[in-house]
């Protein structure tokens, strides 16, 4: 009597320690992630980001071009394309846009074309582009889930199959002395397909497709000195992502950043200075992977009981195992 019932005792205990979680992800200060590479360090290199024109592929495309690429940005939306461009030209980047799906030939070829100028040549594309909504997987219709691999999975191949020829390096695979200087295709991926997440069956079976183009592609073209490799955002703050995936309630951002073992949201930096990584000589050994960036997110489990606990009751069950005594080896 008196008593309350074991479920409500376990479940006071799950939220006092979500609460805890919450709370220190909400005490963490804001980062602000300053680059720690030289401003020189892509000089020279034209790369070409689709979905370059909004959210986390833009912040690609300026880190790249703060860092002293060329930029080419390609996106569905005129007026957006050309204030993304003219966004990064106001920072002294030597930017363009083009305008164009990634499902389209016509539009992948026009923008392969604008990226790689009159030299013929492109260093970097970036595969940034993708949609995604959220639905459960019996609403969801067989158009709807095409539509999502065929601008995700499909705009990959699309477009790294229309920039081969400009990232394709002559030589590469007959002199040594050729291997000096590789191309690089980034493909925007996600952690959401490495367990299964609700409400996406379409996006996650896109991403698990394009971390097998990703493998695919990293074997069959290092013979040509093309490098392929995928980077995993975690949750990213102030970007469509969010305001689509997990929409509305207040706090939602320090919900989030408490599920992240790092406790804080990722910047669109995180991303887009890995892609710098990448793409400098730091990274020159790197393909066919795909670098998860998020803080640790997707590993995330809640705690089993608070840390204090843990390490009172274990030096308790330690002692009680030494009372009982401990089996003696035979051999
Ligand atoms: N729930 C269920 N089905 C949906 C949907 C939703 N929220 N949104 C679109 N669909 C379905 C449509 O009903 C249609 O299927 P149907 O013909 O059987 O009805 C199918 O998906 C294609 O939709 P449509 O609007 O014609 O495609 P689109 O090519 O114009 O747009 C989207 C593509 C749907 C992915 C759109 O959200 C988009 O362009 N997104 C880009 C931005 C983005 O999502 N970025 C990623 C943020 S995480």
């Amino acid at each position: 009597p008196g008593r309350r019932p074991r479920e409500v005792r376990a479940r006071d205990l799950v939220k006092s320690l979500l609460a805890e979680l919450l709370a220190a992800a909400a005490a963490m200060p804001g980062v602000a992630i300053a680059s720690p590479f030289r401003p020189d360090v892509l000089r020279g290199k034209r790369c070409l980001v689709t979905g370059g024109t909004s959210g986390i592929g833009f912040e690609i495309a300026r880190q790249l071009g703060l860092h002293g690429a060329t930029i080419t940005v390609m996106g569905r939306r005129e007026q957006v394309a050309a204030s993304a461009s003219a966004a990064l030209r106001a920072e002294g980047i030597d930017a363009r846009h083009s305008v164009g799906d990634v499902r389209k030939g016509d539009a992948v070829a026009a923008a392969v074309a604008a990226a790689v100028g009159p030299s013929g040549r492109l260093d970097v594309l970036v595969n940034c582009a993708a949609g995604n909504f959220l639905v459960p997987a019996e609403a969801l219709s067989s158009n709807g889930f095409r539509t999502v691999m065929d601008i995700d999975a499909g705009g990959v191949f699309n477009m790294s199959r229309a920039a081969f020829d400009a990232l394709k390096r002559d030589g590469w695979s007959e002199s040594a002395s050729a291997r000096t200087d590789s191309a690089l295709i980034i493909n925007i991926s996600a952690t959401l397909q490495y367990g299964a997440t609700w409400y996406q069956t379409h996006a996650s079976a896109a991403k698990a497709a394009i971390d097998s183009v990703t493998r695919s592609l990293g074997l069959e073209w290092g013979h040509y000195g093309i490098r392929v490799a995928g980077i995993a955002p975690g949750p990213i703050r102030d970007t469509a992502g969010i305001t689509k995936l997990a929409p509305g309630a207040e706090g939602m951002e320090d919900l989030i950043a408490s599920t992240v073992p790092i406790l804080r949201m990722g910047e669109k930096s995180d991303i887009a200075l890995t892609c710098v990584w990448l793409a400098s000589s730091a990274g020159t050994f790197v393909t066919g992977e795909t670098v998860v960036v998020d803080g640790g997110a997707w590993l995330f489990k809640p705690p089993i009981a608070p840390r204090e606990m843990i390490v009172q009751m274990s030096r308790g069950v330690e002692k009680q195992s030494r009372k009982v005594g401990t089996a003696v080896s035979k051999l």
